[in-house]
């Protein structure tokens, strides 16, 4: 079986969410990377979701929601988690907040945990499709676990490592705008806690709620789906590359130059991190289909740039 791609346009939309009504997983685009969606209410789509994606049964899932209002009736949003929500979103914020106790979702989806993940996506398709369907969608990125997160629809029936002929169908939404995966808050002990760097950079967070704990830590990950490799291209990747070494592939920020080579790919011609992020998974791909070992230029580390190193240092990942 091959999977069909599906127009994001309104008989698109409506099929997939009749397919989504059905139990079934449907990979639709969000404005961070593409999501492999389920009725978040249904213990069978959700249980399809980690069949899809082959992903370790104790990595709970983000439930995307159409607005605050829906938000509010499955998790509790109080003081901080609340002001983040109203600056934030929709957009690329996800909020690990007490899940309620009649909140309806499949323990699946939280892998039994007392939080949840919620979040209100920025993009039309994936509120057109929440709309239509009337429910909350479980949906992590649209890849298999471990592999490279999928910024178009291609990438995610992509014949390498996709999954094509393993979910219902992908609707095309183009290319993901933010190109990187959600900011992740929670609290611990009360604090507000960076759990994973992503789309909204953390400093935009802190201007509103003040310093962020370090949640996030390569070498003893704590919570739930912090593999260390993650995000992982076949070929090993060398980070904080000032050129490529004979026979690796190289990936810069900035304008390609003379040591590098015509060839080479780039993240960003103007060395710009916003552009860099939405680039980066496709890049990470062009440069796994040369079949050499990669070396990547440093990026600097403010803004999405934190994000975009958090995700190399994870391709690069002892695996
Ligand atoms: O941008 C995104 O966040 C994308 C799009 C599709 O929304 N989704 C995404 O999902 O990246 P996923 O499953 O690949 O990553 C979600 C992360 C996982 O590391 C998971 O462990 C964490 O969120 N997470 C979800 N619920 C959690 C919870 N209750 N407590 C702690 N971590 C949680
Ligand atoms: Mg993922």
């Amino acid at each position: 079986m091959t999977t069909p791609t599906l127009p994001a346009d309104a008989p698109g939309i409506d099929r997939a969410a009749r397919l989504l009504a059905a139990g079934e997983v449907v990979a639709i685009p969000t404005e961070t990377v593409y999501g492999l969606a389920g009725a978040a209410r249904d213990p069978q789509a959700v249980a399809r979701i980690y069949a899809a994606k082959g992903r370790p049964a104790f990595n709970p899932l983000i439930v995307h929601v159409d607005g605050i209002g829906e938000a509010e009736r499955i998790g509790v949003l109080d003081g901080d988690a609340r002001r983040l929500a109203q600056a934030f979103w929709p957009g690329a914020l996800t909020l690990v907040v007490p899940l309620r106790a009649d909140a309806g979702i499949a323990s699946l989806v939280t892998a039994g945990l007392a939080t949840v993940g919620l979040r209100v996506p920025a993009h039309p398709v994936a509120q057109a499709v929440l709309r239509a369907l009337g429910q909350p969608l479980a949906a992590p990125s649209a890849n298999p676990s471990g592999r490279i997160s999928p910024t178009t629809a291609a990438h995610v029936l992509d014949a390498s490592g996709g999954l094509n002929g393993r979910i219902a169908a992908v609707v095309d939404g183009g290319a993901c705008p933010v190109g990187l995966e959600s900011t992740i808050v929670g609290w611990r002990g009360g604090r507000a806690t960076l759990l994973r760097p992503g789309g909204v950079p953390a400093e935009a967070i802190e201007a509103l709620i003040g310093p962020l704990a370090p949640g996030h830590d390569l070498d003893a990950p704590d919570a739930p789906g912090q593999l260390s490799s993650h995000y992982a291209p076949d070929a090993p990747l060398r980070l904080d590359a000032a050129g490529p070494r004979e026979g690796e592939t190289f990936v810069g920020f900035g304008p390609a130059s003379d040591e590098t080579g015509a060839g080479a790919l780039t993240l960003s011609p103007t060395a710009d991190p916003v552009e860099a992020a939405a680039r980066l998974f496709d890049v990470l791909r062009q440069a796994d289909r040369l079949g050499r070992p990669i070396a990547v230029a440093p990026i600097p580390d403010a803004g999405l740039g934190a994000a975009i190193n958090d995700r190399l240092r994870r391709a690069a990942a002892p695996r």
